[in-house]
């Protein structure tokens, strides 16, 4: 048994079993109806479509029970703790937790506690999106076959998104160049890599990922409009021109057409969003028999890279 919590949790060896599970899900047209009576609970305390419906798909091919808990018709509104809250889905039965909370971290005061199931996070703030990384590395695979020495540009909102700190982290440690471009107020002195203008990040990159603007997370707005922004930060047309042969892009949704990226491209040849979208079934379904999976034995990234 075990929790996902950040990319950290997984060895090279977990990362490589997910990403094949996913991969032979995909090619396996099997049902998975008749499998252990698994009890998952998804706890979203924020907005979600992707990320919830994907994991409930997933749960429900995996022939798993599940509870979904919405927060505003739950206790917590009379002030139940999250502690208390999984403690007592724990007690009612639930083998693992899915959740989303706008807390980064709020998975500590559960892990140093008493809480025995596994948690599987679906964000946590500004924190970490481990299954999310984990699509997007499917996606990259499935395009280049290998990350060393691919350039990887993650442009716009860093400071706010969990998306660019669990795939950067990730993705530096598998071998890629991540550069960085965006508004200077967003940098984030957290992510590793280099930041640059925006046309040089677009020109140099294999994979150009677009963030959304966490608008929900922010304290000051930029002042610009949307057409500023666009012109400035975004994926214009004009800027798709200027990347490289065989490069894709890709944005982790939900998207904002015409102000992060320019809407004719969304679903343009070498978009690979909706791919994205795609892999995040595999990718949960992987994720959560990995989570219930005992022995998965031990490789270091070093050695992941030499094998891929
Ligand atoms: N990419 C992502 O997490 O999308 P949702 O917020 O719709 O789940």
């Amino acid at each position: 048994m075990a929790n996902l919590l950040t990319m950290n949790d997984l060895s090279a060896r977990d990362i490589e079993w997910i990403l094949d599970r996913a991969e032979s899900i995909q090619k396996d047209k099997k049902k998975f109806r008749e499998s252990k009576p698994i009890l998952v609970t998804n706890l979203f305390f924020e907005p979600s479509t992707r990320t919830r419906f994907s994991f409930e798909t997933a749960e429900k091919r995996l022939g798993f029970q599940v509870l979904n808990f919405t927060s505003e018709t739950s206790s917590t509104t009379k002030g139940e703790t999250l502690y208390d809250t999984v403690r007592t889905l724990e007690e009612i039965g639930t083998d693992i937790a899915v959740i989303r909370h706008k807390d980064d971290h709020y998975f500590d005061q559960l892990i140093h506690n008493n809480i025995k199931l596994n948690i599987v996070n679906a964000g946590d703030g500004s924190g970490h999106h481990p299954t999310q990384s984990l699509l997007d590395l499917l996606t990259i695979r499935q395009e280049f076959i290998l990350f060393q020495g691919l350039t990887v540009a993650i442009i716009g909102d860093l400071r706010h998104s969990r998306v660019a700190r669990s795939d950067a982290e990730v993705l530096t440690s598998l071998g890629c160049r991540v550069v960085f471009s965006g508004p200077k107020e967003w940098h984030n002195p957290e992510l590793p890599g280099d930041y640059m203008p925006m046309d040089e990040a677009v020109r140099i990159a294999d994979v150009v990922m677009m963030l959304r603007i966490q608008h929900e997370r922010h304290q000051h707005t930029l002042d610009l409009t949307k057409e500023e922004y666009h012109q400035a930060y975004g994926l214009t047309l004009k800027r798709s021109e200027m990347m490289k042969k065989g490069s894709i892009i890709m944005h982790p949704a939900p998207v904002n057409r015409g102000v992060e990226i320019a809407d004719e491209l969304v679903e343009s040849e070498n978009s690979r969003i909706f791919k994205q979208m795609h892999n995040g079934v595999a990718i949960r379904m992987a994720v959560l028999e990995w989570a219930l999976e005992t022995e998965r034995g031990e490789m270091n990234r070093g050695e992941l890279i030499k094998e891929w």
